[in-house]
């Protein structure tokens, strides 16, 4: 609670607290008084509450990646720099990295959850972004997460390789539990931040994004994913709105498609072909989406 809003002890108040001074001249005055100043010498007394705040503007804001080769360039374009070891606020064992800086009023971090130690490989993934959210929030206290990242599209959905989706809807398709309502708790179906001024701003696609731990998909995940009705899938962000939903913090997910799901070329294969070109894409629609948001509050959004 800030102080505005701190009450006062009872009996604490004074009389001229409440009553304006020109009106207690007045009722005292010989003088007849202006039928404009009886109606104003009649009006409520001001409360001596401030009038209330309307809604902060951003400031702080938090961005997930999954990968190093989805990050850096958004490093760059931001001008963010790493945290030192002993400044990363991240438990020394874990390989999460940080990057922050100020851009355009907003204070950003940007993290991603570093390599595996023993294998050297990015963290993608649910796990890693799940920890790595709850560690951000915990320490940065963000007012909007952005979760950017690479997705495979859904030709028969609309997608195209280097389209830039902001998501409608997240959702799981690989935690199957096939008894009444731990189903829909595996499935996980949430809403993301509606930002219907950012998608009129801003040239992005809209569609619903299914997350998963695998890169390809197997026929049941197919099942899962067409009643998601997802045009895009990932590996992190329905793990992310889990846990930014947990601590009530608005999160928005911003996607580029590097493979086409239902196409022709195997998965694995397109995504690493497309990836440096497509993360161009996302970086350019990351940095628009945070120069919009410079600014606004989240009910601009
Ligand atoms: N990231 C990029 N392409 C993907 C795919 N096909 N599935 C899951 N995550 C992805």
């Amino acid at each position: 609670m800030n102080d505005w809003n701190k009450k006062k002890p009872s009996g604490s108040r004074l009389l001229h607290d409440s009553i304006p001074f020109h009106s207690v001249r007045f009722s005292t005055s010989p003088t007849p008084i202006h039928p404009l100043a009886r109606v104003h010498a009649m009006a409520p007394p001001p409360s001596d509450q401030p009038p209330a705040a309307g809604p902060a503007e951003i400031s702080k804001v938090l961005i997930v990646i999954a990968m190093q080769t989805e990050a850096m360039p958004l490093v760059t374009k931001l001008k963010l720099v790493e945290a030192a070891a002993g400044e990363s606020m991240f438990p020394k064992c874990a390989p999460w990295i940080r990057y922050h800086g100020n851009y355009k009023g907003l204070h950003i971090d940007l993290v991603w959850p570093g390599k595996d130690p023993a294998l050297g490989v990015d963290s993608v993934g649910t796990v890693s972004a799940a920890l790595v959210t709850y560690a951000s929030i915990q320490t940065f206290k963000p007012d909007l997460i952005i979760n950017a990242g690479t997705a495979g599209g859904f030709k028969a959905k609309g997608a195209s390789i280097g389209d830039v989706f902001l998501a409608s809807d997240v959702a799981f398709h690989d935690r199957r539990i096939p008894i009444p309502v731990f189903d829909m708790y595996g499935v996980g179906a949430r809403k993301t931040l509606a930002t219907p001024n950012i998608l009129k701003e801003l040239n992005l696609k809209v569609g619903k994004l299914s997350t998963g731990d695998s890169l390809d998909m197997s026929p049941q995940d197919e099942a899962a994913i067409l009643r998601n009705d997802a045009t895009i899938k990932d590996m992190e962000g329905a793990a992310v709105a889990y846990v930014a939903d947990m601590f009530s913090t608005p999160a928005i997910f911003v996607k580029a498609v590097t493979d086409i799901v239902d196409g022709e070329k195997p998965t694995a294969e397109e995504f690493l072909q497309n990836l440096v070109a497509v993360t161009a894409a996302l970086d350019q629609a990351v940095t628009k989406v945070v120069d919009f948001i410079s600014g606004k509050c989240i009910s601009d959004l």
